[in-house]
């Protein structure tokens, strides 16, 4: 179960305690009980090393059970620390397993894709999985228990040094708390400070990215790219830290003058002893128990590394929020909750359909008509809003002006989800499935129909060639990593096997941008065949994909400029007339020149 009982408004030390007390309620008792054990148990030590001194030095009064007591102190403090390790991995992975869980269902929940084009967001996601700084928000509660456990163990301390000058150890905690109050403001501020701008550590680490990348390998060597990527990631580091310089100074200062006050106090504390000592108000035995306790009283306030570290974990808390709250802003609902039915039965219609990017327009009025059982092209140059018609079309957006009707129902009344089920979509960065190849084209299918899908789309020879043929794994670590052009055949085949089973319209944006030319040929040979009696949306800026369509439609400015068939389009010698003929002359020029 997800930990839902979130009181966003309570401070992150607060939030983190609800995640482990929600997440992992019986590790957490545990995990205290280790704690508050583990810190007392060091004290119980002491005042019986004290006993067994006094009994050492002649009074023999009582040794035995001290020394039962101290064994068990030391029993205590040596299994403890196995037993809360132990305890922790647990309640780690619990919580791990919870807010991985959280991140998803938050990405996964909106029908539409708006919230992940929002640089807030990806910013928040890289934040919330602890990306930049590798401190995972998980284990800040189990950080807060250990030191919450040091804490009273230092406190258990000023109170065993009480009991030598009761005025001594409160002075202790007092100064302890006085160093803690500043030195933790200065640690959250020096993490704030640091973390504060995602953004440009984000960018930092991108040019690292771009720099240790296999896919990027080559270009980053063709072009000269390598001196240049580190300077760079120095260039963004530095510009990342000039905000953490300008509080370091502070840090410094506030370190200084409480380590100032401390080694004061301590040496204070030690001329106390070592006076009691020296006119023979204590005697051995005491110094023993009271000597150590002095030392350990610092727990109670002193600042560690697990301080800063537990700084940086509650850090990211908030970016777990600040995503959620960003995809409740930036995701734009998708409503609509009538079933498809048998939907689409004849026409899919954009009337006036418009689209933007920020204040970009990319669609910009579109009226269109795609008949259902038909092909239907859409061409245009790069950049002309292809895609983003496609996206329209699937439901990943919805338009921001006018509508889409299917059989006359708005588009935006029937049930996102289920509309998207009903296209089988090759995008054109299509996925790549960290799967066996049969998963890749459809989790759980039949041999058969797998071969069938795979055949049409001219994936059959792929499984013979790979070592386990359907069952090899593709693009895993350890797993066959296919070409470009080889997943694209994956992907079409995937979108064949859905179109057999329950998809009713097949949606392929560029699906021969990364096929070697017999591929294509072979694709544009078997396009029809391929896609007969089905719905067809097939984008292109390559018009060899697209000459055997029924219907095709040119996209320019934001709206269809041109309609009808390949001829009907070419005797028009428009538009696509002139690209077509560049294009042409440009495979006949190759054709020439081999
Ligand atoms: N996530 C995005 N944020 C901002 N602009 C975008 C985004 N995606 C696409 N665009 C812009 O929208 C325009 C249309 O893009 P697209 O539909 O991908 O074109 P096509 O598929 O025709 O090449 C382009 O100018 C592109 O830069
Ligand atoms: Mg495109």
């Amino acid at each position: 179960m997800l930990p839902t009982r979130w009181a966003p408004r309570s401070s992150p030390r607060w939030r983190a305690q609800r995640m482990l007390w929600d997440g992992a309620p019986r590790q957490a008792v545990l995990l205290y009980a280790c704690a508050a054990v583990g810190a007392l148990a060091p004290v119980v030590l002491l005042v019986g090393v004290g006993r067994i001194v006094r009994a050492a030095a002649g009074d023999r009064q009582a040794t035995w059970p001290w020394i039962a007591v101290s064994g068990a102190a030391i029993g205590v403090l040596l299994v403890g620390d196995t037993v809360r390790d132990h305890v922790a991995g647990i309640a780690r992975a619990r919580l791990t397993f919870a807010l991985q869980e959280r991140l998803m269902t938050a990405l996964i929940r909106p029908a539409g894709i708006a919230h992940l084009t929002d640089q807030g967001n990806l910013d928040a996601l890289a934040g919330a999985k602890g990306a930049l700084t590798g401190f995972q928000p998980a284990n800040a509660p189990l950080t807060q228990v250990a030191l919450a456990g040091d804490r009273l163990g230092g406190l258990a301390a000023c109170v065993l040094v009480g009991a030598f000058r009761w005025w001594l150890g409160a002075g202790l905690l007092l100064v302890w708390l006085a160093v803690r109050r500043p030195l933790r403001t200065v640690i959250t501020e020096h993490v704030a400070a640091l973390g504060g701008d995602a953004g440009k550590i984000r960018r930092a680490v991108y040019f690292f990215e771009l720099a240790t990348d296999p896919a990027a390998a080559p270009e980053v060597r063709a072009y000269g790219l390598g001196r240049w990527t580190v300077d760079r990631l120095r260039e963004h580091w530095l510009l990342a830290m000039a905000a953490a310089w300008s509080v370091r100074a502070r840090v410094y200062r506030t370190v200084a003058l409480t380590a100032g006050l401390v080694v004061a106090a301590n040496l204070a504390a030690c001329w106390v002893l070592a006076d009691a000592v020296a006119h023979h108000r204590i005697g051995l035995a005491e110094l023993a128990a009271y000597f150590p306790a002095i030392v350990a009283t610092s727990a109670v306030g002193g600042i560690s590394t697990e301080d800063i570290a537990l700084a940086w974990m509650l850090a990211s808390l908030p970016d777990v929020e600040r995503l959620e709250a960003g995809i409740a802003r930036s995701a734009v609902p998708l409503g609509g909750a009538r079933p498809v039915g048998d939907l689409p039965r004849r026409t899919i219609r954009l009337e006036g359909v418009r689209f933007a990017f920020g204040d970009r327009p990319v669609l910009d009025g579109l009226d269109l008509d795609i008949p259902v059982g038909a092909s239907t092209a859409i061409v245009g140059a790069n950049g002309a809003g292809k895609t983003t018609l496609i996206r329209l079309l699937t439901r990943l957006h919805d338009p921001s002006g006018g509508r889409i009707t299917v059989d006359g129902t708005d588009l935006a009344d029937l049930d996102p989800a289920d509309w998207q089920r009903r296209c089988a979509l090759i995008s054109q960065d299509f996925a790549r499935l960290p799967f066996t190849l049969a998963d890749n084209i459809g989790v759980g299918a039949s041999r058969a129909a797998l071969r069938a899908a795979a055949e049409r789309a001219g994936a059959a020879d792929l499984v013979a060639g790979l070592p386990d043929g359907w069952d090899t794994p593709l693009g895993v670590p350890g797993g066959r990593d296919l070409s470009r052009g080889q997943w694209q055949r994956v992907a079409l085949a995937r979108a064949l096997y859905a179109a057999e089973h329950g998809a009713r319209i097949l949606v392929l944006d560029e699906p021969t941008a990364w096929l070697d030319a017999a591929a294509e040929a072979d694709f544009h040979r078997r396009f029809l065949a391929m896609t007969r009696g089905l719905t067809t949306i097939i984008v292109a800026h390559r018009f060899s994909t697209v000459r055997r369509a029924d219907r095709i439609h040119v996209l320019h400015d934001g709206k269809v400029a041109e309609s009808g068939d390949h001829d009907t389009l070419l005797a028009l010698d428009g538009r696509y007339a002139a690209m077509f003929t560049a294009q042409a002359a440009r495979f006949a020029g190759e054709a020439t020149a081999r």
